[in-house]
C-alpha cells in the first residue's frame, strides 16, 4: 500500500503530493513544522505540540492554514488512511505559502499544509537496550531556536557529525561552552552532586514537548529538577545523561565522545525517568498533567 499525504485540502499517494516551486518553505525555509509521537491512534501530548505550533506560527506571523481543530481531523485521517495503528509519527508543516519570490512577506498568501505519517519500531522495551551515545560540537544555529523552523541545516550537519562518529547525537556547546541542547532532542544530566538538570527554557533550545511532559511527571517521581546551564566539563563530568524527544523519549547516554559517561551503565534516576515516560506513553498516566 502507497504512504498517503494530505497537501492543502487534498490526501494523495506520497508520490503525487507536491508543493509549488515558488513554495516559501522550498525557496526561504519559511516555516515551520511539528512531529508528534503516536501510540495506537492516541496523539501523545497533542495539545503541547499544537501549543508551540501555534507559538512558531506566531512568532513568524504566518497564519493557521486551517483551525486548530479542522489540523486535529486532518491528523487522524492522514493516520487512518496509512493504517499506523502501532507505533507511529506524523509531521505537520506550515509554511507562508506559494508567491514570486521576494525575501519580504508577499501580499497575502494561503499558508501551506502538509501531513504525512509513517510507523514506528514498537516503543523501546528496556533503557539498557535503549542507550545510545553521542558526540560534541559546536552550535551553529541562529538566535532563535526556540521558534520550531524547517530551517534545519545545522541540525542536520550535527547529526551527519554524530552518524559519521559512530553516534546517535551531537550535543551542541555555545560559544560561553555551555551545553544548548543536540540535534534534534533536549539534553538532561544528573550532575556531579547529584542535581537533575536541563537548561532554562530561552531563544537558545526549542521548548520539547518531552521535555515539558517529563518536567510535569517528575514530582510523582519526587524529583526535583534545576533548569540551568551546565558547561561541556560538567556534561563530561556528569553521573548521568539522557536526552528527550518526540521519537527518543527518554533515551539514556552512556558514552560522550568515546569516553564513558561514569560507570558507562544506565543510572537510576535515568531508569525511574524511562519508566515514567513510558507509562506516560502508553497511557497509564493522564496524557497532560
Ligand atoms: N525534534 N530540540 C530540537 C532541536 C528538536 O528538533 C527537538 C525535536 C527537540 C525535542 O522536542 P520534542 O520533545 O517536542 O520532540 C529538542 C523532532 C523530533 C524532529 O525534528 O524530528
Amino acid at each position: 500500500m502507497s504512504r498517503i499525504a494530505y497537501v492543502n485540502g487534498r490526501y494523495l499517494p506520497l508520490a503525487e503530493a507536491q508543493v509549488r516551486v515558488e513554495d516559501r518553505g522550498f525557496q526561504f525555509g519559511d516555516g515551520v513544522y511539528e512531529v508528534v509521537y503516536i501510540h495506537r491512534g492516541r496523539f501523545l501530548d497533542e495539545d503541547r505540540h499544537l501549543d508551540r505550533l501555534h507559538r512558531s506560527l506566531g512568532e513568524l506571523r504566518i497564519d493557521w492554514p486551517v483551525k486548530r481543530e479542522v489540523l486535529g481531523g486532518i491528523l487522524r485521517e492522514v493516520v487512518s488512511r496509512n493504517r499506523l495503528r502501532g507505533a507511529a509519527l506524523a509531521y505537520i508543516q506550515i509554511t507562508r505559502g506559494a508567491a514570486r519570490r521576494e525575501h519580504v512577506f508577499p501580499p497575502p498568501t494561503s499558508p501551506t499544509l502538509v501531513v504525512t505519517a509513517r510507523a514506528l519500531p514498537p516503543y523501546p522495551r528496556d533503557p539498557d537496550s535503549w542507550a545510545t551515545r553521542i558526540i560534541t560540537g559546536p552550535d551553529q544555529r541562529w538566535a532563535r531556536c526556540d521558534i520550531k523552523s524547517v530551517n534545519l541545516l545545522p541540525n542536520v550537519l550535527a547529526k551527519q557529525a554524530a552518524r559519521e562518529a559512530g553516534a546517535f547525537e551531537m550535543a551542541m556547546i555555545d560559544s560561553d561552552g555551555m551545553v544548548t541542547e543536540c540535534a534534534s532532542s533536549n539534553i538532561w544530566i544528573v550532575d556531579a552532586s547529584g542535581h537533575l538538570r536541563t537548561r532554562a527554557l530561552g531563544h537558545e533550545i526549542l521548548p520539547g514537548c518531552t521535555r515539558g511532559a517529563l518536567a510535569a511527571l517528575l514530582g510523582d517521581e519526587k524529583l526535583t529538577l534545576s533548569e540551568t546551564a551546565f558547561s561541556l566539563d560538567e556534561l563530561r563530568g556528569a553521573r548521568e545523561v539522557f536526552i528527550t524527544s518526540a521519537t527518543s523519549f527518554v533515551r539514556p547516554i552512556t558514552a560522550i565522545d568515546g569516553a564513558p559517561v561514569a560507570d558507562g551503565a544506565v543510572g537510576p534516576v535515568t531508569r525511574k525517568l524511562f519508566s515514567a515516560f513510558a507509562r506516560h506513553a502508553k497511557g497509564d498516566l493522564p496524557n497532560e498533567v
